[in-house]
């Protein structure tokens, strides 16, 4: 007979150093991204009002940040722009002089150290806000993929190490990686944005990134949140298409799909808290309701242990600082 009171759990929790060597998932800042957003221009800093502590940086204001993320061992950053010019097509996404391969190349100069990954969206350069070629009022797929590719190959020509695609077109996967190749890219990698849900979630972040559509909403594209199954369908076909990493978004609402995805696929899985989940987090702590560096390093972990082996957080410098200082 096994049981109380021969064992006691609690043994193996009694000091922080017995907690400490038994702890079941490890989280290191090696694992973070940092997504940022970047502008034209210099000298520019416009912190984003429901997103505390994250800026809209011209790139000689985000070469700093970089050095930072860099020397707290963060590993790596993912850049969104905020284009001087927006159109029906969204051209300014493949500028090679627009803000991300600016601050591409510029922080492959200046923090080698970090990963660089690059967003490929159409919903930050289209005038309308959509994550494509609009056919009426829907999003034209099969349209929207040459222009997809376009921003990503610009990107990859700036340096990017890793393309991720968040506009959830069919097929977009496989155009990337056959443009990509046929460039000489072929050791460019993947991480396709495979399950993201149409989350209200997201909702900070198109104020960031001013990328909120002028009508309509991206729930003929994006996942439906009562789905499971089609997110293994999704990764799936992505696989299929050369993905290199999958990604799940949102993240913490989403943790039981995060957990479907890693039992399927030997890829590394990727987990995006996004800007809501960070902005709850964040005016919870401004009020004093919750302990805002606890929650940040808990629902981490809690990401972490669901199966994701790379989190891209708003987080990312402060939980380095926080697991550095032993917080
Ligand atoms: C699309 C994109 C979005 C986010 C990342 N990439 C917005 C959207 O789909 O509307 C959201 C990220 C966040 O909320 O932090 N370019």
């Amino acid at each position: 007979m096994t049981g109380f009171p021969v064992e006691r759990p609690r043994r193996l929790r009694r000091t922080p150093a017995l907690r400490r060597q038994v702890a079941e998932t490890r989280i290191d800042p090696s694992m973070f991204v940092l997504p940022v957003f970047v502008v034209s221009g210099s000298g520019i800093r416009n912190e984003i009002p429901s997103m505390p502590g994250n800026y809209q940086l011209s790139v000689d204001e985000l070469i700093p940040l970089a050095r930072e993320a860099e020397s707290l061992g963060v590993g790596g950053m993912i850049f969104f722009g905020i284009p001087d010019t927006k159109d029906e097509q969204g051209t300014s996404a493949w500028d090679p002089e627009g803000p991300v391969p600016r601050a591409i190349t510029a922080v492959k100069k200046h923090a080698p150290g970090l990963v660089a990954w690059a967003d490929v969206c159409m919903c930050e350069y289209t005038s309308h806000g959509h994550c494509g070629i609009l056919d009426g009022d829907v999003v034209d797929n099969d349209a929207t993929l040459p222009l997809l590719a376009k921003a990503a190959l610009a990107y990859a020509t700036a340096g990017a190490d890793v393309i991720a695609p968040s506009d959830m077109m069919d097929g977009r996967v496989g155009v990337i990686r056959d443009t990509l190749d046929n460039a000489g890219f072929e050791d460019i990698a993947i991480c396709s944005y495979s399950v993201k849900y149409s989350s209200a979630f997201y909702g900070p972040f198109r104020d960031a990134a001013d990328s909120a559509p002028a009508f309509g909403d991206r729930r003929s594209h994006q996942m439906d949140p009562p789905n499971v199954r089609e997110a293994r369908r999704e990764v799936e076909l992505d696989v299929l298409e050369g993905a290199d990493m999958v990604m799940v978004k949102p993240a913490g609402p989403y943790l039981d799909v995060i957990r479907e995805v890693r039992d399927m696929v030997d890829l590394p899985v990727a987990a995006y808290q996004v800007s809501g989940e960070f902005s709850m987090v964040k005016a919870a702590a401004e009020r004093g309701w919750i302990d805002g560096d606890r929650v940040m390093i808990e629902s981490l972990i809690g990401i972490i242990r669901s199966g994701a082996d790379i989190i891209l957080t708003y987080f990312a410098i402060d939980a380095a600082r926080a697991l550095k200082e032993g917080r």
